[in-house]
């Protein structure tokens, strides 16, 4: 890493950040990051919404303390229960200073209207598709209702069926058997079917699952396709920096922070994602 200041901050619950940190990094290696677990934390998906915001909110604050302009919440449920609150209430307070959330690409994606649209239902297309759409999530992202509320939004004739994974995330992280994470995801598209039989797209609405997208391909009908939702935020962060030079930070490499313990984080990181991560203390200062 450069000696220069600042980087793109990415934030999330835990080690779920890291396969989209992963797609950041691999589309835009020349942008240096800075990457906070809040693994203390974790999972955000058992914690009520005022936790989760509160949680999020200190997470960014500190990543703009360390020179971070820009902010990538690549957290599902963080995105989901926090991000419009921050935006609105909460940055204005902060000039200069940005924060994009993970399912915003997504959203985007799935409807062909851009985010920052003023009433993006009155710009609904005259043909208005109609697109059956489905979304794995933690329940507090399922509960927030942020997927559907904001496709609907676009794209009034779409169908969203959301479905809960609870314990999915704790399972990944602890390291379950490949055997006992397919009978989880099993159950979780047994229950989608039972709402809607054929989606013409499938979001893993939490970015732990993309660890199990074996396991989701397996287990769901054969052309349902699946979004990379990293993939996205990636050509939609370079898209972005284009747009907005002044956020970009030239001078490649990571630096990784965790909340937790970092003898304890890094090699449960290492393993999940089979390859090496040097994780060091975040400070002080977050809850
Ligand atoms: N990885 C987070 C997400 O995308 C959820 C993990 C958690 O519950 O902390 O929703």
């Amino acid at each position: 890493m450069s000696d220069q200041a600042g980087a793109i901050g990415v934030f999330d619950s835990g080690h779920g950040g890291l396969t989209v940190w992963r797609a950041l990094q691999t589309r835009l290696p020349e942008q240096r990051f800075l990457y906070l677990g809040d693994h203390a934390n974790a999972p955000y998906g058992e914690h009520r919404p005022e936790e989760i915001l509160a949680m999020t909110r200190a997470g960014v604050e500190r990543l703009f303390e360390l020179d971070c302009r820009l902010v990538v919440l690549a957290c599902n449920t963080a995105a989901a229960v926090a991000l419009r609150r921050l935006q609105e209430d909460w940055l204005p307070g902060r000039p200069g200073r940005r924060i994009l959330g993970i399912f915003v690409p997504t959203v985007e994606a799935l409807t062909g209207v851009a985010w920052a649209v003023d009433h993006p239902e009155r710009q609904v297309r005259p043909e208005d598709p109609r697109r059956g759409i489905a979304v794995f999530a933690t329940t507090r992202t399922v509960e927030s209702g942020a997927y559907g509320r904001e496709i609907r939004r676009r794209a009034p004739g779409f169908t969203v069926a959301e479905v809960a994974c609870p314990g999915l995330v704790a399972a990944i992280e602890g390291g379950a058997p490949a055997e006992e994470l397919a009978g989880m995801v099993s159950g979780f598209c047994r229950t989608l079917a039972q709402r809607m039989a054929a989606p013409e797209a499938v979001v893993l609405g939490c970015t732990h699952f993309p660890l199990v997208a074996a396991q989701f391909r397996a287990a769901l009908p054969e052309n349902a396709p699946i979004l990379s939702q990293a993939a996205l935020s990636a050509e939609s962060l370079a898209g972005y920096l284009l747009r907005h030079p002044e956020f970009a930070v030239p001078g490649g490499g990571t630096r990784f922070l965790t909340t937790g313990d970092p003898r304890r984080i890094a090699p449960r990181a290492s393993a999940l994602l089979g390859e090496s991560f040097a994780f060091e203390a975040a400070g002080a200062g977050l809850p």
